[in-house]
């Protein structure tokens, strides 16, 4: 809960593209959403451009946001104007800048006597900027007393745990812990946020088989059919384990292996449940994963970073990855992570696979032994939507949410081995975009779908042994439009990834980090 006010939401990189494509679309929301809460707002982009250059580049990605679904046309006109009116670019480079927005800031309040409520900044500026930045706000931009700071930052957070270490310490000095706000946009998917509430909807169900006398692997998968051409100054620095796994994958795998809150909505409690995992999550090494890499990747860095043609990359694009977790409920339970650019096809998903009794291996074709499966189907892909799939030969699944509705309609796919019409389905009844949902989780406060430091710092824990171990190791090169199944044949075998015949074996034996 908290008091409405005045709210002061600062884009700094206001005209970039991450605002022009998602962020502003979703402060409008925030905006048409509290319009009639007691909230009044005010938007500012900023920038390093000079205000008379950055305006019309500014106007024009603010009139091209779009009104939800259920607002009319004519409704719609009048909250773009008014959104319009209550935005505005300003320089954002000097001392003297930030100064001058607080200043402008306090005006405003004063003169249409409103109480600050907050002000929210939100970093969609490269890394290197944010100490800088989160300094100038400290020093000249803190709200009156009683009212919030929240400071949004977006990903890369350090390339390992040592930097990623030094980043936090050095915004530790500028911004207290309950102030930053980091992103990891697979917690806005609508899917991924709701696995902690199937999780306790479902726990009837679940508590009996949610271990590792039932569960015969998890996998969670992030295939893309797009190369990363055009980002290659960037993505040859982290290659796919930085760049979706050590966050993306890895928030995903702890919201489904840890201990449930009591209390859904208290931020801490789903926090500290988190970060418990982590502890029992054991760092990856070398001999739990296989690395690939596009076969068009090397001519591409040789044209980006304007290198000879016997410079080779061996950053990786692909990356199977089996990590364990070192507790009573899934210990030896594998858990594979899977990632790739250019490959066959665009799916994300995380499935939780149970095992089927032996009686089933001999009778393969009696319903009961029809693959047992729970699926979070993040989008795209066959199903083209977010979904919770649940095979019937497990449960029927219920769900206290309103904004998530059964569907029986039988479309003629079939989802990861089964048809689908051998599953309970449930859907959003409105899909929203990730960004806008986080912006609607800042604004109220709600932490627990954010990074907080310790999360970080245990995540790059687990993944920095593998990062050291692979440094200097050449991936796989695959085809362009590979099947990370047949192509790379990355396969789990039991508990163990082979890859081709010379099988890359990770057991159990191998583990202890
Ligand atoms: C981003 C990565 O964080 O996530 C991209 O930098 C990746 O490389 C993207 O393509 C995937 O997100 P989504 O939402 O498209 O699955």
């Amino acid at each position: 809960g908290q008091t409405p006010g005045h709210v002061s939401v600062v884009i700094v990189g206001g005209t970039g593209d991450l605002a022009k494509k998602y962020l502003w679309q979703g402060f409008f929301h925030l905006y048409v959403n509290h319009v009639s809460s007691g909230n009044t707002f005010s938007f500012y982009g900023g920038g390093l451009t000079p205000a008379d250059k950055a305006k019309p580049v500014f106007f024009e990605i603010l009139k091209a946001v779009n009104c939800p679904k259920d607002v009319s046309q004519e409704r719609c006109a009048l909250l773009k104007e008014q959104f319009l009116r209550l935005s505005e670019y300003q320089q954002l480079k000097t001392i003297e800048e930030y100064q001058d927005l607080s200043k402008h800031i306090e005006q405003q309040l004063q003169q249409e006597g409103l109480s600050e409520a907050g002000r929210l900044f939100y970093l969609s500026v490269p890394a290197f900027a944010y100490a800088d930045i989160a300094e100038k706000i400290n020093s000249s931009c803190r709200p009156t007393s009683g009212a919030w700071l929240r400071v949004v930052l977006e990903k890369p957070f350090g390339h390992d745990f040592r930097s990623a270490q030094v980043l936090a310490s050095q915004l530790g000095s500028s911004l207290k812990d309950e102030e930053m706000y980091r992103i990891d946009h697979y917690l806005g998917k609508q899917v991924v946020a709701k696995i902690l509430p199937f999780r306790i909807e479902n726990k009837k169900f679940l508590d009996p088989i949610w271990n590792k006398h039932h569960i015969e692997r998890v996998e969670i998968v992030l295939k893309e059919t797009l190369d990363v051409k055009g980002r290659i100054p960037f993505y040859d620095q982290y290659g796919v384990i930085r760049d979706v796994m050590q966050n993306h994958l890895t928030e995903v795998m702890t919201l489904l292996t840890m201990r449930l809150p009591v209390n859904l909505s208290s931020s801490e409690e789903v926090l500290q449940n988190k970060l418990h995992i982590f502890s029992s999550i054991l760092p990856v090494g070398k001999n739990q994963a296989v690395i690939g890499q596009y076969q068009e990747y090397t001519t591409q860095v040789q044209q980006e970073l304007n290198k000879t043609k016997d410079h080779i990359s061996i950053t990786p694009t692909f990356a199977a990855v089996l990590a364990h977790i070192d507790e009573a409920q899934f210990e030896g339970v594998p858990i594979l992570l899977i990632s790739g650019k250019k490959l066959d096809e665009r799916v994300g998903y995380a499935r939780i696979v149970f095992k089927n009794d032996i009686f089933c291996l001999q009778n393969h074709n009696s319903i009961h032994c029809k693959p047992k499966q729970i699926v979070f189907y993040f989008g795209h892909g066959s199903l083209q939507y977010p979904a919770i799939l649940v095979s019937k030969n497990l449960f029927k699944p219920v769900s206290k949410d309103s904004e998530w509705k059964e569907v029986t309609e039988h479309k003629d796919v079939s989802i990861l081995g089964l048809p689908i019409s051998d599953y309970y389905v449930q859907i959003p009844t409105e899909q929203r975009e990730a960004y806008s949902e986080l912006i609607s989780y800042i604004f109220a406060g709600r932490k627990d779908s954010f990074i907080s430091t310790e999360n970080l710092l245990a995540s790059w824990g687990m993944w920095t042994p593998l990062l050291s171990s692979i440094a200097s190791s050449f991936p796989r090169i695959y085809p362009g439009g590979a099947d990370n199944g047949d192509l790379l044949n990355v396969r789990l075998i039991g508990k163990e990834i082979s890859y081709n015949s010379e099988v890359v074996i990770i057991n159990n034996d191998q583990m202890g980090g």
